[in-house]
Formats: structure tokens, sequence, C-alpha cells
């Protein structure tokens, strides 16, 4: 079990509704605060935050927790990172609480070679003329210099590494840093005489680097190897530069490089991200979800462009954004554009840019071809009023009746089973009702843990998350708490958990006659059946038999 003092003592000094307002917009409704989910789309609040109990729950995703569930969710942090984060918020010292074990103090570790490397760097650049004059012959400002920490790396072999080593970090870290490679001859840096791009976390902390070539050496671009704080696929660039602009603007531009998402910042458009020269995967969505689920793809009108937007824009569907395309004239990136032409022709492109409908349907090639390919994306979307919206606007563009869309979108095998319910409210609504009421009264009376486990034959549970969660809590029954349960389960069971707190769904003031009748009726479902088998068999011995062994359970417990 994590230190649930710990947990406990920052739970005390950071109030939830003050912790969640900082992410959503919650209103007062009754004892509890709601809002519309973060966690999936919708049009009226089903998220609702209880000051009483400090943990949130959603009835339409299932999704739940208490502080650290919400922050670990909503900021794609680690158990581990979230509790940091907390306990720098409420001023707590976690060496007090001898905590934090080998794999995050190896990631530290990590983290502190690249603010190393991010320094030397820095102060390169402000050496070189060389790569001074380039930034220069590409137009870009002093201050977009210093907002997005360039950097330059010389054109020595071992400056990273020799530097790493003088300030103590071993070999193998060192390697593990994605910043040197092992060549014939040795390790050497993995970045010579290239303008450098770091690449942060959404918190803010330098996770890896991209390296332009200055001269004519091949790749153009080139990025660290992947490392525990680094995975091309997760990280998007400049995201943590572009994160409040995305939230206030409510959609996120997506550009396909380094310098297009500079200059696009330097003309004042700050909402703006690129993947790292790959296409957009559900690992960038992921962390994207949580500030927008509108994208704005700006491509070089290209085919390169088109395919791509087609590509991406099938992703973002299936994965419940909404995305809308724009097009650049053959040849011209936004940083191209934008130095050419300037912010307001830009800005004008913007307002122009293409709903998706329109984007599949003006693509070259036969139409009914492309209403297809837009008839599948649309089936593919989740969020059902989304899928409302496109297929009344695919209609009206196309001037095919909506329902023979439908009938279409049939073919494509993912009707409404595939979404809605959460896989805990299903749980919840299994038979064995009495299961559901004991975790509830353990929800909601801890200190009854103790006499409700020891009475309880867990693995005949049934319901398999009721089951994981008895199991998860049994061994130490006496010390059960929303906080220590909340920290072993995992965000199925969490999510019961929450909705039982916040609807107990039994009479609390009579909780102890409660739960003294579902152990009774718990203990007789197998007896039960073999009764009923008894019956229809008409073995009457048998069937005294079992009444009398229900009599004993039911004085026993
Ligand atoms: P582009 O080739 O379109 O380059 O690659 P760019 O962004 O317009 O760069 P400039 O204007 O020539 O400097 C787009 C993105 O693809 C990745 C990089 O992330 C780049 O920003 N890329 C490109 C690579 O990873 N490796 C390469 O060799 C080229
Ligand atoms: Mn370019």
């Amino acid at each position: 079990m994590k230190s649930d003092r710990l947990l406990e003592d920052i739970k005390s000094r950071l109030d939830i509704i003050e912790v969640i307002s900082d992410y959503v917009e919650l209103k007062k409704s009754g004892q509890n605060y709601k809002a519309n989910c973060p966690f999936h789309s919708e049009k009226s609040p089903s998220f609702m935050v209880s000051p009483s109990k400090q943990i949130f729950h959603c009835f339409g995703c299932g999704a739940g927790g208490d502080i650290f569930g919400f922050v670990m969710k909503y900021e794609n942090l680690t158990f581990q990172e979230t509790i940091k984060m907390f306990a720098k918020k409420a001023g707590i010292k976690l060496s007090e609480y001898r905590f934090e074990a080998d794999a995050s103090e190896k990631k530290e570790k990590l983290y502190a070679i690249q603010k190393d490397a991010l320094n030397v760097f820095v102060e390169n650049l402000k050496k070189s003329k060389t790569a001074g004059s380039y930034l220069a012959g590409r137009g870009i400002t002093g201050e977009m210099i210093e907002a997005f920490s360039l950097g330059y790396a010389d054109k020595e072999w071992k400056s990273i590494y020799e530097h790493l080593r003088a300030k103590g970090f071993d070999e193998p870290l060192i390697v593990q840093s994605g910043l040197v490679f092992s060549g014939e001859k040795g390790l050497y840096d993995m970045f010579r005489n290239r303008l450098i791009f770091p690449i942060f976390n959404v918190q803010g902390d330098a996770v890896a680097f991209g390296g332009r070539a200055i001269d004519d050496s091949m790749p153009k671009y080139l990025n660290s190897s992947e490392t525990p704080l680094f995975k091309k696929g997760e990280t998007l660039y400049a995201l943590n530069a572009a994160k409040d602009e995305i939230r206030k603007k409510d959609y996120v531009m997506v550009a396909e490089g380094y310098l297009d998402v500079i200059m696009c910042h330097q003309h004042g458009f700050k909402n703006v991200i690129a993947p790292l020269g790959t296409a957009l995967t559900a690992g960038h969505l992921h962390k994207l979800g949580r500030f927008t689920k509108k994208v704005l793809l700006v491509f070089d009108g290209d085919a390169a462009g088109i395919s791509a937007a087609k590509r991406s824009i099938a992703l973002l569907y299936e994965h419940g954004f909404k995305s809308k395309v724009l097009l650049l004239p053959e040849g011209d990136d936004p940083d191209s554009f934008l130095r050419k032409n300037g912010s307001k022709a830009f800005q004008g492109r913007l307002s122009k840019s293409r709903t998706m409908v329109d984007f599949i349907l003006g693509l070259k090639g036969d139409k009914t071809d492309n209403v297809r390919a837009a008839v599948g994306i649309v089936s593919s979307t989740k969020d059902l009023i989304l899928r409302e919206e496109l297929f009344k606007e695919l209609s009206e563009k196309s001037g095919i009746r909506e329902s023979v869309l439908r009938g279409e979108s049939r073919g494509y095998g993912k009707d409404l089973r595939h979404s809605g319910i959460a896989p805990a409210a299903k749980a919840a609504l299994l038979p064995y009702n009495e299961e559901i009421l004991l975790l509830s009264a353990i929800v909601a009376f801890p200190d009854r843990a103790p006499y409700i486990l020891d009475n309880l034959d867990v693995e005949g549970i049934h319901n398999p998350v009721i089951k994981k969660i008895f199991q998860e809590i049994k061994p130490s029954a006496d010390k059960v708490s929303m906080t220590a349960m909340l920290g072993v389960l995992g965000e199925e069971e969490r999510a019961l958990v929450t909705r039982l707190s916040l609807n107990p769904g039994f009479d609390v003031e009579h909780v102890d006659k409660n739960i003294m009748d579902c152990l009774r009726k718990i203990a007789s479902y197998e007896l039960e059946e073999k009764i009923k088998e008894a019956k229809k068999q008409g073995d009457l011995r048998r069937l005294s038999g079992l009444l009398a062994e229900k009599q004993k359970i039911i004085k026993s417990v």
C-alpha cells in the first residue's frame, strides 16, 4: 500500500472543489457540485463532485476517484507524479514520509540529465554565430528563441557526453537518456552542429530534443531516441506552451513541423502544436483530449498533405474528436505561408477552413466513394450527439437522405452497443444485489469492513469487480478508508466505489441490519440453488438436510 498518511495529509490541506475548479467549471447542485464531464463528451452534466466525501464521479462514463484520481486522469500523470505535484502544492515535504522508490528515482535522474543538456544547448546558441544567423535567416525572433528554449549542439563528438560525466551521471544512465548513441569506438553525442528544439512534457519538463541540420547533413531532422520519459507516439511538440490557449479557444491547430509551430506562435496563433515527424496516433489524442476535442489540421495542400489529413481525420473521429481541415496552397506550410503572407492572410484562411464533411466530399474522384468514406468516418464516432449532427450535415451536403446514410452506416458494424455504458456501470447492473450492498456499506462505513470481510467468502463473490475490490482490501480490512481504497484500486473498481459513495442504494439508518441480511443471503446463494433443485426433484431427505444447514447459517451471522 502507498503511504496513506501522506495521502490523508495532502487531502486535509487541499479541497476537491478547489482542485477540480482549476480544470472544470463546477456549478452547485444541492449538496454537491456538477459539471459537464471532462472525460467524455456530453451536453448535460453527469459529472458530480462531493465536498463532504471529497470524491468525484461521472454517472455518464463511470469515471471516479478523489483528487489524486482526477488529476492523474486529467493530466495523464502516474500516481507518484500526482502525489509529488500535490505535495508541492500543499507544502508537504515528501522526504518526511520515506516514500518514492527506485523506478521514480531513476526517472528523476533522467529528468535531471535532460535539464542539464538543455542548459548546455541554450548557452551554446548564445555563443554560436552560425546558429544565430541561421535562425535570423528563418525569421525567428529572440522572443521565440527564449519562449521555446531553442538551443544549439556544437560540432564536437562528445560535448554532451563529457559534460554529463563531469556532472557525475553514470554511463548506463547517460546512454538511457537518449542523448548519446553507441558507435564503433564508443559513445557519441546524438546531436552535432544542429539547431536544437527542446521537447517538453505537459508539465514543462524537458524530455527529449529535436535537432535540425544547419548545413546540408542528413537527415534534416533528428530526435532523441525513446526513453522512459519520451515516447514519440505520445508526445506533441509545444503542447505545454499551447495548452492554455487550446483550452481557451477550445480547439487545437495541428501542424507538421517544429518551425510551423514556432512561426504560428510568433504570429499570435498560440493554440498550435505538432507531432514529431509522425502521423497523429491514438497516444497523441489521449494527451490532447484533456484540453479539447476539436482539432484543426493545418497542412500543405499537396497530395501528401491531403492523404495525411484523411488518415488523421479517421483516427480523430474514432476517438470522439471533431475535426476541420485547412489546406494551404500547394508547397506552403504554415511557416512559409506566414512569412510570405502574414497573419491577416493566415487568419483569412483559417476562417475558411473546411468541415470534415466538406473536406471529404470535396476530394477528387467518385462522389459515391466520397460519401461512403464520410459515412465510414461518421459511423466510427462513439459520440452519439456528434454522430447525429454529422449525418444531418452529410445528408444536406450530399443530397442523400439521412435514412439511406444510416442504412449504409449499419454496414460498418459499430452500433450503439459499443458505446455508452461503462464497464463498472454494467457490473453494477448484474444480479447479486447483496454484493453491491455490502460494498456500498463498506464505502459508507469503512469501520464495518473487518466484520463484513471476516464473514464473507470473498472467493465466492460473483461480481468480478466487487470480488477484486474485496480481495484488494481484505488484507488490511481494519485500515480501510476512502483514500486507502482509491489508492489501491484500478479504474473500474474506483468507478464503482465512487458511484456507490454518492448513491449508497441502501438505508443508511439500518446499516447493520442490512449487512446481516446481505451476509445471510450471500451465504445461502448456493444452498438456495440446491434447495430449489431438491424441491424440483422431490427429494425430501436432501431438502430437510439443506434446510437445517440454512438455519445454521442464519444463526451464525
Ligand atoms: P518537413 O520536411 O516538412 O520540414 O518535416 P519542415 O518542418 O518544413 O522544416 P523546415 O522548414 O525545412 O526546417 C516536418 C517535420 O517532420 C519531421 C520533423 O519533426 C519536421 O518538423 N522530420 C522531417 C523528421 O523527423 N525527419 C526528417 O528528416 C524530416
Ligand atoms: Mn518548413
